[in-house]
């Protein structure tokens, strides 16, 4: 990235500021002329290679430029022919040393921080444009189309909006303005704006408008311009500050703090996408690009950026505010290993972490439970797996088959990487549901027990559910499964393609287990996606092939019929240690079908990590038994020390304390 600052203009409207020095070198504050100013900014923003454009007064700009002693790499270009040509021409000499990414701004140009860090951490070309100061009658305006800047000049006016000239041009883009400057220049085209030039070519030139709203941002082109500039510079504090969001309502709270922040300088909000909010709390009721919107028209807010993790590392690099803000909730719990980071980012490059007593109102907590609440509601619940699968890639579910496994899903929540981590969604186990009840998973619990079981678990939660729905029964009893769980909240009805007597897959071929044909069971689906009311449930096809030892082609075959048949999701399963064969037909499904949710339950080939589950290509990781399996020794290992002990002191040390059981489960609704 290079800077070009054109200064080989006259400033003849400047009276006698310009009898002596140039245009540029006029003071605007105590400390600082207008290009003192420009080139510290550029040096604390690491740009140090600079082109600076010269004509009267070149020398006085070079000595000066090197009084100032900053450690940049500046090519002066000398246009000689300053007085009858504009600075057209000076880019055009100074074409040799344009090869780069160009920040480019005029030499009269004064401009906030916040505005070149903005420009720096797009990763576009871009203008600067103000959708809050009147269209000026003489100055640049540009004509937007479509978010797309097509002309800048001073004479547009329709669907103009005010435009100053300062630029972030990327490489390519500005070769093609370049070639058009030089074109102009060799026809002897000198005497006019370099702009008038980009217009010819701006069609091929994506060149986005960066809306600086009300910030400061203005040429200097008389005295009444350098006063106004003073007067501004001197109220500025021209400090970055950053704020990390999460929330999809705003409140009181938010606002007073936003109010504390920008008074510290100019605000940008972090928003933490969608997959991150999700990961950290509930998944959000408004997506990202609305709550976007409603971010960047709250008065104060200058920019909105998307902070895709919890961690601010990334964003802080990026933007190296000069301030971060936070409430001063953060000092324990979750966020604790957050806020240590955010400490020592800032440390890496001087910036400084400003903490708000962040208020607890009663109101506010009561807001929150309450959209927690309403969050439970089926019409909220039902839609979420979708929108988290959307939003993460990959999700995971726990097995659930009680409303206290069901809170264990909801509250545990481990710290890990700077962020934190918990599961997504719970799984209603067949097997487990069956085996808490004493019976085997062989659809002896009936729907009525199993609902109740949802139930339970809806009570107590918020996540979404996906439910094991065994064989789906007969098609005429499956629809109304179907509208059952759909009008309960669930997200996923899991059917497995199984007929007569339904045993659990992990036996495999050691029991007697019959797979129904491929269009008894595509019925099936076709039948249920007709009974389902809403376009948020989903009805996931789970193919037992490899359980039977039928093939990956069997399984490939039967995948691509119950996707045309309706299925919204493909649940592959397979009792291997190893997971190739799991991995096999992920890899050929996805080769044809890159969309359709594929679903796996890793209970035996469990040495594979999520990570690599989504890198191949897998959406949802159901872990389908593990509370079982662990409650069950724990609570034989207990009977027994009660019966050799004949009294309950010695499996005191196995259980957890009175006090803590008594108070696990709140009272209050
Ligand atoms: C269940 O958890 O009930 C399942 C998965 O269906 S498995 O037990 O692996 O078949
Ligand atoms: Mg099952």
């Amino acid at each position: 990235m290079k800077a070009l600052i054109l200064n080989s203009g006259l400033g003849s409207r400047m009276g006698e500021y310009v009898e002596n020095n140039p245009k540029c070198m006029v003071k605007i504050s105590n400390e600082e002329t207008i290009i003192s100013r420009q080139i510290r900014m550029l040096y604390e923003l690491g740009i140090t290679d600079v082109v600076i454009t010269t004509g009267r007064f070149a020398d006085k700009i070079e000595a000066y430029c090197k009084s100032l002693k900053l450690p940049l790499n500046i090519t002066f270009v000398y246009n000689p022919d300053y007085e009858s040509t504009n600075y057209i021409y000076s880019i055009f000499l100074a074409r040799e040393y344009l090869q780069d990414d160009i920040l480019l701004m005029h030499g009269d140009l004064v401009f906030e921080k916040v505005i070149l860090k903005d420009m720096l951490i797009s990763d576009e070309s871009r203008v600067v444009v103000s959708s809050t100061a009147s269209v000026p009658q003489k100055d640049f305006k540009a004509v937007i189309d479509n978010g797309v800047v097509k002309k800048i000049g001073v004479d547009f006016f329709d669907n103009a909006i005010s435009c100053q000239p300062l630029y972030l041009f990327k490489k390519d883009e500005f070769k093609i303005w370049l070639d058009k400057i030089e074109d102009f220049c060799k026809c002897g085209n000198k005497r006019c704006y370099a702009e008038n030039a980009f217009n010819e070519v701006s069609d091929f030139i994506n060149l986005k408008p960066l809306d600086i709203k009300d910030s400061l941002c203005h040429e200097i082109d008389n005295v009444n311009d350098l006063e106004l500039i003073k007067e501004k510079l001197y109220w500025l504090k021209d400090k970055v500050v950053y704020m990390c969001f999460s929330t999809d309502i705003i409140h009181g709270g938010h606002i007073a703090i936003i109010k504390k922040a920008q008074s510290l300088g100019r605000l940008v909000v972090g928003l933490l996408s969608d997959e991150a909010v999700a990961g950290y709390k509930r998944f959000p009721l408004i997506p990202f690009s609305e709550r976007k919107e409603m971010m960047e028209n709250i008065t104060g807010v200058y920019r909105v950026i998307e902070q895709n993790k919890l961690s601010y590392k990334d964003n802080l690099m990026l933007l190296k505010p000069d301030i971060v803000v936070h409430g001063d909730d953060w000092k324990e719990g979750v966020q604790k290993q957050i806020r240590n980071e955010v400490i020592e980012t800032l440390a890496s490059y001087g910036g400084e972490l400003v903490e708000f007593s962040y208020a607890k109102d009663k109101k506010y907590i009561e807001l929150d439970r309450r959209m927690n609440k309403e969050s439970a509601m089926p019409e909220m619940r039902r839609g979420r797996l979708k929108k988290l699968i959307q939003a993460k890639g990959l999700v995971t579910a726990m097995e659930t088959h009680s409303g206290l496994t069901g809170l264990i899903v909801e509250n545990t929540v481990v710290e890990q990487d700077g962020g934190v981590k918990q599961f997504d969604a719970m799984w209603i186990s067949s097997l487990c549901d069956s085996t808490a009840k004493g019976k085997p998973d062989i659809e002896l619990v009936d729907a009525t027990s199993r609902y109740r079981t949802i139930d339970d678990v809806c009570e107590v939660t918020t996540k979404p559910i996906i439910f094991d729905g065994d064989t789906g029964g007969l098609t005429e009893h499956f629809v109304y499964t179907v509208r059952s769980l759909e009008r309960m909240g669930v997200s996923m009805v899991i059917i497995e393609d199984k007929k007569g007597l339904k045993k659990n897959s992990l036996f495999g071929n050691d029991v007697d287990q019959t797979q129904a044909s491929i269009e008894e069971f595509c019925y099936k689906i076709r039948e249920g996606k007709k009974a389902q009311r809403t376009e948020d449930f989903m009805i996931c096809a789970r193919i037992e092939s490899l359980i039977l030892e039928k093939g990956i082609y069997d399984a490939l075959n039967r995948a691509n019929a119950y996707c045309e048949a309706g299925a919204d999701a493909i649940m592959i399963h397979s009792r291997k240690k190893e997971p190739d064969e799991i991995f096999e037909f992920v890899e050929r499904f996805r080769e044809k079908n890159s969309k359709i949710p594929i679903v796996v339950v890793p209970t035996s080939y469990n040495s594979v990590t999520e990570e690599e589950f989504k890198n191949r290509g897998v959406n949802i990781v159901i872990y389908a038994n593990q509370f079982t399996r662990a409650a069950f020794p724990a609570m034989k290992n207990v009977a027994e020390t009660i019966l050799k002990n004949h009294r309950s002191k010695e499996c005191d040390e196995k259980c957890m304390a009175i006090n803590d059981i008594i108070r696990l489960i709140p009272e209050e609704l």
